[in-house]
């Protein structure tokens, strides 16, 4: 539907913005007519509005979910692969166009909005090479008369409810790999960033994925009468989410009525450790990318940043003369290095940790408040001197706030980085061999960083341990949406 919403957007290919919900093929309104508004974080101002979706209409997408399974999941693997890679071609295609919607919609900067979209449209291209090669084997069997084969068989339908930090790769990852494996979706975008998502949706419908495959139900909140539905419901045989642990916790219990497969990733608490014999240039780039990607809002974003007493001082000096560089500002000006932070329960939340801190004894060395003005914008911050006990080393921030705490042994730190209930990411810098075999043995997390910032990638399993979640995405993540079965053969 043109509207003033794909105006304000100023795309190339203005039908690329959707300000309706997609069921069984259609762009629908929500039946109670309720809208939701969509805002720029970095001018406060309205991008456009989405129906605010409710029960009924969550239980027609789950139905046209289910019939078009039937012959979706009959579809060859190769047929499901040529789609997808359609799908990529055309996300390749409108790059500059879904990179827009992402900064106005996120407000992170054009460059790294770009970084995500080639990184969304990566596991499309990614689950469609996977696609043909969900083999199954035979196993040989106990007993003379019997022979074993074990095939693999698409799940079913499947709810889908993703985080507004990455508005497009979280959908993707998930949704290539259930499309890929022979699975149909329903998809509860965030109501903070949902246009990459339709934007998504339209390019699929273009790809010639079928009426019904995927359907995108949009609504306020994940733990509502939609997300209780989609988690809930008995002819769902699949949850994937990405959000916080307390959610994530939330929608598993309603999940586990009916035996759902379930993927989670939730929050992380990622400590990032630099020991003496590290490269001390390389860990301040790892640090700032790992901990300032996003302004700070990614879920294996360093949130402890734990130094060996030797190497502190230069560390952390080295560290806030970088940060103290930064560009904030809108993210489709090409000064911009960091954008806003998505709300002011955010800000909230990082001026609460700063403050926190500050108040046990760390000391401000960049930024530590709100960038004034419309917007909402944090100044990207990096305290020392934190003590263990401040709440940003047992709690994610989720913002521009670099926390530096002091340690002494490769012991103690290991102590320190392991006391959290949460387990997604961990990094460290060292250039010991004995030393990195250990660490990365000792840390309880799913994805260990070693002498980078940077680990995310579409290839590798992605998750966590402890209370980040459950199953890996990404990699061989195309199991997470197929069922195992044995064919026992007897009477030969
Ligand atoms: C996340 O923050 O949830 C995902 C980050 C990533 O894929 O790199």
């Amino acid at each position: 539907m043109a509207s003033t919403a794909a105006a304000n957007f100023g795309l190339n290919d203005a039908s690329l913005i959707r300000t309706q919900g997609f069921i069984n093929g259609q762009w629908v309104d929500a039946q109670e007519g309720g809208t939701i508004s969509v805002t720029n974080p970095a001018t406060g101002e309205v991008l456009g509005t989405i129906p605010e979706m409710a029960l009924t209409e969550t239980k027609q997408a789950i139905d046209a979910a289910a019939e078009a399974f039937k012959a979706w999941s009959k579809t060859t693997a190769k047929q499901r692969h040529d789609i997808l890679k359609k799908f990529y071609d055309l996300m390749q295609q409108h790059q500059d166009d879904l990179a827009r919607i992402i900064t106005l919609e996120n407000g992170k900067p054009l460059s790294e909005a770009k970084g995500e979209n080639a990184y969304s449209a990566s596991f499309l291209e990614w689950f469609a090479e996977e696609a043909v090669r969900t083999y199954g084997e035979v196993v040989p069997s106990a007993f003379p008369q019997i022979r074993n084969v074990v095939i693999k068989q698409p799940v079913g339908g499947g709810s889908i409810l993703t985080p507004w930090n990455f508005p497009s790769a979280m959908i993707t990852r998930k949704l290539a790999a259930a499309l890929a494996a022979g699975c149909t979706a329903v998809i509860k975008p965030p109501p903070e960033t949902p246009f990459s998502c339709l934007a998504l949706t339209e390019l699929a419908t273009r790809a010639g994925v079928p009426p019904g495959v995927i359907n995108v139900v949009t609504t306020q909140a994940n733990v509502n009468e939609v997300g209780r539905e989609m988690c809930s419901n008995p002819i769902v045989r699949k949850v994937s989410f990405t959000g916080s642990t307390p959610v994530a916790k939330a929608l598993y219990g309603l999940a586990s009525g009916t035996m759902k497969k379930v993927s989670i990733e939730a929050g992380g608490n990622a400590p990032f450790v630099v020991f003496d014999d590290a490269d001390i240039d390389a860990a301040v780039t790892g640090a700032i990318a790992c901990k300032f990607r996003g302004s700070g809002q990614t879920c294996v974003c360093a949130n402890r940043i734990y130094v060996q007493s030797s190497v502190y001082a230069d560390f952390a000096s080295r560290l806030a003369e970088k940060v103290s560089a930064f560009k904030v500002g809108n993210g489709l000006d090409s000064e911009t290095t960091h954008g806003p932070l998505i709300h002011e329960r955010a800000i909230e939340k990082v001026q609460r940790h700063v403050e926190d801190a500050v108040s046990k004894g760390a000391q401000v060395l960049v930024g530590g408040q709100r960038i004034q003005g419309t917007g909402t914008f944090f100044a990207p911050t990096v305290l020392a001197d934190v003590p263990q006990s401040a709440l940003i080393n047992h709690e994610e921030t989720f913002g521009p706030l670099a926390a530096i705490t002091r340690f002494e042994t490769e012991d103690e730190v290991i102590r320190l980085a392991n006391d959290t209930p949460v387990g997604l990411a961990g990094y460290f810098y060292s250039r010991d061999v004995g030393r990195v075999w250990r660490v990365a043995e000792a840390l309880e997390v799913g994805m260990v960083g070693v002498n980078t910032g940077l680990i995310s990638q579409n290839v590798i399993p992605f998750g966590g341990v402890k209370e980040s979640g459950i199953g890996r995405e990404g990699g061989h993540g195309i199991g997470e949406y197929m069922n195992t079965k044995l064919i026992a053969i007897g009477g030969l």
